[in-house]
């Protein structure tokens, strides 16, 4: 069986960087404006972390959870909300936040279903912008790191639930169908 190698693509210090310079962004443009992040777990749960600790503005902070990405590595296109939204985003400025945009199928159901909860506005905010399975016309409103290609994991990036306590961010090679995912 071979043994999965994880690859160097972003450190901590190239990461705290940009999400630093996209909370100053982020701040800029919503002030003064009612805002409500909504972090879509798990894989989000470290870069929420980080980034709403660069805002230089009050927000508001909500979880969900959607039906899983199950046990492969590309999506299903079957994306459910989990939960009912606790928080009422009603003429709010609604920022969903990613750990990555991959073909787009999560974040574009997402925005349907929340969009029956009459936000002020939805917008798109992505640790990564992945582009090379993407396959609808959806961008990231904000991304930290645009990639091309391949299976990320760290800062929040799962393969399998393993890895996403990772600090920095690794491309995985040597996948077989065999590895435990
Ligand atoms: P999408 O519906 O294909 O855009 O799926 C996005 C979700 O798939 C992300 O929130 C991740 O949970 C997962 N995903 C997609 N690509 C990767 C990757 O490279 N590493 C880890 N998870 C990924
Ligand atoms: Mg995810």
């Amino acid at each position: 069986m071979s043994v999965p190698e994880l690859l160097p693509v972003l450190s901590e210090a190239e990461i705290q960087k940009r999400v630093t310079d996209l909370g100053r962004q982020i701040s800029a443009d919503y002030r003064g404006e009612p805002l409500v992040l909504i972090g879509v777990l798990k894989g989000a749960f470290v870069f929420m972390a980080d980034l709403v600790r660069r805002l230089e503005i009050p927000v508001e902070i909500e979880f969900i959870r959607t039906s899983s990405y199950g046990k492969e590595d590309t999506s299903s296109g079957e994306v459910r909300l989990l939960h009912e939204l606790g928080t009422d985003i009603r003429d709010k400025h609604a920022l969903i936040v990613e750990d990555i945009l991959d073909t787009g199928l999560t974040i574009e159901k997402l925005i349907s279903c929340l969009a029956a909860y009459h936000p002020r506005s939805i917008r798109v905010c992505a640790c990564i912008d992945k582009t090379e399975r993407r396959i609808n016309d959806l961008r990231a409103d904000y991304a930290c790191f645009p990639v091309d290609e391949g299976f990320l994991v760290g800062y929040g990036l799962d393969y399998g639930e393993k890895y996403r306590y990772l600090p920095a961010i690794y491309a995985i090679k040597n996948l077989t169908s065999e590895d435990p995912k």
